[in-house]
Formats: structure tokens, sequence, C-alpha cells
């Protein structure tokens, strides 16, 4: 499991964990945001004697004994984020999104019949022509961040059609729930909500977004690495429906019980209008089905939020 401490990642080792599957977990504890959250986001987990941590970063050197040690890789780890991927940033995004993934299928080569599942995003649709969109649409990024995620896309597919790597590409779509990454729309609004200062919306607010709740993630994950007939293909992973970030505030006013503000900043670089996913073809091959409903899924991220201002009071501002 790469990227064990992350948002993501973290769900997916205890999900695992939790049905007695020993998980080999790696992190570099980059700094996208602070150590301190990624460490308190593996706590869990370090509970588990089936639960190893390997402090290390995947674009350095050779992964040959670590994934030989291994049955499957989840490769979750990567420098995510759309906006800050402009700039001189993007050195690092180059860095943990394609090389750390070349290394890792570099390794996975030597072990033909081993599932590599890798998530990779909506960001690789771009503006996307057809909504809800299915994986034929072709990939038109439009930010460096997608097209890091093509790329490592691209090198799943070339290691699996030269070396049999048997890789599965998930798109996962606007991810959201307790332990989201403090740089997303929802993490934020939940600071800021409990801060009792004004939300900040880039653009008009009418921008539409597939959230998929991170449970459903897990799901979509696990079912990828146990399902036949999958192996050298894509499939979208959404939430099931598309809301506007104003209607997403709306309903965060009513579960959270306050009167939220709004402060509109400017629309940003690279940040796509609308994201829909198509999710037949997950239905279909991999049994996916997303039983969370926003409404479910933003109260349990606020009340993670809430949690975590109590347990530290200096991080709501
Ligand atoms: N969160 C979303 O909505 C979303 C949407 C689409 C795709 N994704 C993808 O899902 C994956 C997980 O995203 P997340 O939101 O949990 O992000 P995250 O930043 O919380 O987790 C990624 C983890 O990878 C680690 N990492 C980065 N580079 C590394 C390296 N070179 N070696 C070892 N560890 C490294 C980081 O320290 C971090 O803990 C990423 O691949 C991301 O591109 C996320």
């Amino acid at each position: 499991m790469t990227g064990c401490a992350g948002f993501i990642g973290s769900h997916l080792t205890e999900a695992l964990l939790a049905d007695g599957i020993e998980v080999l977990g790696v992190d570099c504890f980059n700094d996208n945001y602070g150590r301190a959250q990624k460490l308190r986001n593996i706590d869990i987990a370090r509970d588990w004697d089936a639960f190893e941590f390997v402090p290390i970063d995947l674009a350095r050197g050779s992964l040959d004994d670590l994934v030989g040690e291994c049955d499957m890789t989840f490769h979750l780890a990567a420098e995510p984020g759309v906006r800050p991927s402009w700039g001189q940033r993007f050195e690092l995004y180059t860095r943990n999104n394609v090389l750390a993934t070349q290394h890792l299928l570099e390794a996975a080569k030597h072990r033909p019949g081993q599932r590599f599942v890798y998530a990779s995003s909506s960001s690789v649709y771009g503006q996307a022509e057809k909504l809800p969109t299915h994986e034929s649409a072709t990939p038109a990024p439009f930010s460096p961040y997608g097209i890091t995620k093509l790329s490592g896309e691209h090198l799943c597919d070339a290691y699996h059609a030269n070396y049999g790597v048997e890789s599965v590409v998930l798109r996962f779509f606007s991810v959201y729930g307790p332990r989201q990454r403090p740089d997303m729309a929802f993490s934020r609004f939940c600071t800021a909500a409990l801060a009792g200062l004004a939300l900040e919306v880039m653009g008009d607010g009418g921008q539409t977004r597939d959230f998929t709740f991170v449970d459903d993630v897990v799901a979509a994950t696990r079912a990828a690495a146990a399902a036949p007939g999958v192996t050298g293909r894509a499939f979208n992973v959404g939430g099931g429906s598309r809301t506007t970030l104003n209607e997403a505030i709306g309903l965060l006013g009513e579960l959270s019980g306050r009167g939220l503000s709004v402060r509109r900043r400017e629309r940003q670089r690279g940040d796509v209008r609308d994201t829909g996913a198509d999710i037949a073809a997950a239905a279909q091959a991999l049994g996916y089905a997303p039983k969370v409903t926003l409404s479910e899924g933003l109260t349990a991220q606020w009340e993670w939020a809430e949690a975590e201002l109590a347990r530290s009071p200096a991080r709501g501002g």
C-alpha cells in the first residue's frame, strides 16, 4: 500500500487490516500537508500487528525487495491537487506521480500475476465534452496534475502490454470524508465554518462535482484487486450523481446547523467546470455500487472535523 498515511490510503489500509490482510504500508510524508495529520491517519493501523510501516520515498532507488514481499500492490502515493501543480512545484508532480510510478512498475514487472491497482483521477478527462463521462472518452487533462496522473496510467498500460503486469487503473472522482486533505474544498469549508469564518469559493459555485465518499472508493479499490477480467483496463469510480458546490454548501449549512457565509474568489486555473462519472463499467466488472449519500458522507466529515478541532483547537484558526 503506497501512500498509506494519506487520506484515502489510510482508510484502505484499515479496511484490509480489519479483514485479516497483512499490509506493508509505504509513505514518505511529503510536504503537501502536515506530517502530524498524516501520522494521525495511521494511528489506528499502527495498533495492528499485521501492519508494517516502511517510511521510504518511492522515487528513490529500487523497490524490488519491497514489491517482492507482497502479493499485490495498491499504488495510492502521489502529489495530489490541481492548483499547486503549476509553476515550480511541477517538479514534485513529475517526481511523485510519474517517476515513483515507474519505479514501482519496474519492480512489479518481475512478478507477473501480481495485481497492481493504480489510483488515477477524473482530472485525466479535463473539460469533459460529455457528462457523465465514459472511460472511452479521449483524455485531455486541463492541469499539469492531470497530465502526470495520465502519464501514470500510460505507464501502467505499457508495463501491462510489455511485461504482463496485472495493472488496473481507477479514476477517482472528488473523494471526501473523514481525513480529507486540508487543501480540498469540503475540508476547507468545515475548517472555516468551525472557526466562524466565511467559506472561500473559487468561481461562482455553479461548478459541479461527482463527490465520492471514501468508503465507496475503498470498496471499488478492493474489488479491483480481486475481480477477474479487469487488468489492462480503466474504471471510473464516482459517487453516482453531480452536485454544484453551492448545493453542497447549502447541505453543510443544514447539517451543521450553522449560518454559513461565503466569500467568492476567482476561478482557479486548472479547475474544470464539471465532472461526472459514468460508473456502468465499474458496476459491471467490479460490482461497484456507491452506497453513501452526500448528506450521510458530509455529516461524517463534519463530525470528524468537529472532533479534530476538539482534539487540537489550534487547527480551527
Ligand atoms: N482525494 C481525491 O479526491 C482524489 C481524486 C482523484 C485521485 N486521487 C488519487 O488518490 C491517491 C490518494 O490521494 P489522497 O487524496 O489520499 O492524497 P494524500 O496526499 O492524502 O495521500 C498521498 C500520500 O502519498 C504520499 N507520497 C507522495 N509521494 C510519495 C513518494 N514519492 N513516496 C512515498 N510516499 C509518497 C504522501 O506523503 C501522502 O501521504 C493519489 O494517487 C491521488 O492522485 C485522489
